[in-house]
């Protein structure tokens, strides 16, 4: 057996489900390239069957991005397969990952369709994938709860058809860690051929067992773990890769393999995906909360200074705690503005965008000292729209709030070039100014969540606001940054509304269709 783990991201495919994470072809790309530099073997884009605008990003990953696997997800029918196959066809190593629930309950109630029905489904859909790569991964959806000897049944067909990976999905979080190691387990000794393929697991984190669960079953002989940056996924999220990257590495006395992930580029890539997809990261999450390496109490402290294995399992800058630290400031020139950006993995097509981004850092650098890495990623991100992303502008924004009164705001926009100004009143700053920008808009948008954080230290750090609005059947997402956290607010909700005017209709994956 393989002591190679293969380390399959889902970031932008299962990441991408979580509500308001939808993101664009140009956010995907800046997080396959950082995926990428973090030597992740495989990549999985996105479901090109979901809107023309999926299958253009996956697409746009699979000719960006040369040393990792780029995959797509399908359906087990031969539409979705053929533009999976369309869309990772300029890739340099490409892979189809098709799938058909087996579970009893997903067999009868979603899919309709008899046992029998779904393994011929599944064979036909592998003849389908290989008629565009060799490289074909099946999933048996909601696996965690299907019968045993049917899993068996449709993983030996699917094997003899030419699946190349077999994936174990706990889609809906259910199974224990002991449990799901049986499963694994048994399933390596029932399947004929089962050694010859990859043993793949994919688990979401329902009762939190996503990460427990994953390397539960890497030691009964799983040999790829599919895995979301920052634990990101449909509803509690998948099983979290720099956990599980982490604690293989730490605990190589337990477990049989190794990875080939560069886990300093671990950190960069938690923020990258923080900051594009607004999903803040937890201070005590493991690895990646800005806490997870702090030492609060007196006697931990004196314990590490004496001897930093006191308290200590693992070394902050192994996970990319210390590095991409590099600060430009003030005096910078454009080139070392350009040769950093290109290094954080944003394409500079014209003397125009840069000339932009650099008044932009310019303006920010009279405000704060010291610029960092993911300034200049909120930076970029205000800076990267698409014009008909950016139908609502902010020109200016005053408010007023002073003890005792009630806080106005007077905000200025540019809606399709035309400027509109209002005043409004609220029970705070922030309030009165969204309550400004509605009373212009009228979105009908219900507000799901309103949350801060700095995106450094320091009094004079940027503000990072994420906005998230609902309206019918459509999450969003919208961010802004700003050192003025009412402004950066302001531009959240406008970046978020600008989004619900454009984000196109998807077909969900995982609904109720082969
Ligand atoms: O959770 C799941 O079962 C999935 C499959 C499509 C692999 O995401
Ligand atoms: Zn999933």
């Amino acid at each position: 057996m393989s002591d190679h783990l293969v380390i399959f991201d889902t970031t932008l495919r299962d990441g991408e489900q979580s509500p308001g994470a939808a993101m664009t072809r140009d956010e995907k790309i800046r997080i396959a390239r950082q995926l990428e530099k973090m030597r992740v073997d495989v990549i999985e884009a996105g479901f090109a069957a979901a809107s023309n605008g999926d299958f253009e990003s996956v697409r746009a990953v699979a000719e960006a991005v040369r040393e990792s696997t780029v995959c797509s997800l399908a359906r087990a029918n031969e539409k979705d397969i053929a533009r999976a196959g369309e869309a990772i066809q300029p890739a340099a190593a490409g892979r189809i990952h098709t799938f058909i629930a087996t579970s009893p309950i997903h067999m009868e109630k979603k899919l309709r369709m008899t046992p029998d029905q779904v393994v011929e489904q599944a064979v036909k859909a592998i003849g389908w994938a290989r008629q565009y790569t060799d490289d074909v991964e099946f999933s048996a959806e909601d696996a965690g709860r299907s019968e045993l000897d049917f899993l068996c049944c449709v993983f030996e067909q699917v094997i003899k058809a030419g699946a190349k990976t077999i994936n174990v999905p706990d889609t809906v979080g259910y199974n224990l860690p002991e449990q799901f190691a049986g499963l694994v387990r048994s399933l390596l000794e029932r399947v004929p051929n089962a050694d010859k393929v990859v043993w793949s697991v994919h688990c979401h984190n329902d009762l939190g067992l996503a990460v427990a669960n994953s390397l539960a079953a890497v030691r009964a002989g799983a040999r790829q773990v599919e895995c979301t940056v920052n634990g990101l996924g449909e509803r509690a999220g998948n099983a979290s890769m720099e956990e599980v990257v982490m604690a293989v590495r730490t605990r190589g006395d337990v477990f049989p393999v190794t990875t080939r992930i560069d886990t300093t580029q671990i950190v960069p890539a938690s923020k990258l995906v923080s900051q594009i997809t607004g999903y803040p990261v937890q201070p005590n999450k493991a690895i990646v909360g800005a806490n997870a390496f702090a030492h609060e109490s007196g006697i931990h402290q004196d314990g590490v200074l004496k001897h930093r294995e006191t308290y200590e399992i693992m070394r902050a800058e192994d996970v990319g705690w210390t590095t991409n630290r590099l600060t430009l400031g003030k005096l910078s020139g454009r080139n070392a503005l350009r040769s950093r950006l290109q290094e954080l993995g944003f394409v500079i097509e014209s003397e125009e965008q840069l000339n932009a981004a650099f008044a932009r850092f310019k303006e920010l650098a009279d405000k704060k000292q010291e610029i960092f890495d993911e300034d200049l990623q909120a930076l970029m991100s205000d800076e990267v729209v698409t014009p008909e992303q950016e139908r609502i502008k902010l020109i200016s924004l005053r408010v007023c709030s002073e003890t005792g009164e009630t806080p106005q705001a007077a905000i200025a926009l540019s809606i399709d070039g035309r400027e509109s100004k209002v005043e409004a009143h609220g029970s705070g700053p922030v309030d009165s100014t969204f309550k400004a920008i509605e009373s212009v808009m009228q979105s009908g948008a219900s507000l799901l969540l309103y949350s801060v954080n700095a995106i450094t230290g320091g009094t004079d750090a940027q503000g990072e606001v994420t906005v998230r609005l609902a309206r019918g059947d459509r999450v969003v997402n919208g961010q802004g940054s700003d050192t003025d956290i009412i402004v950066a607010s302001a531009k959240a909700y406008i970046n978020a509304l600008n989004r619900l005017d454009t984000r196109a209709k998807r077909v969900d994956p995982q609904g109720s269709t082969v």
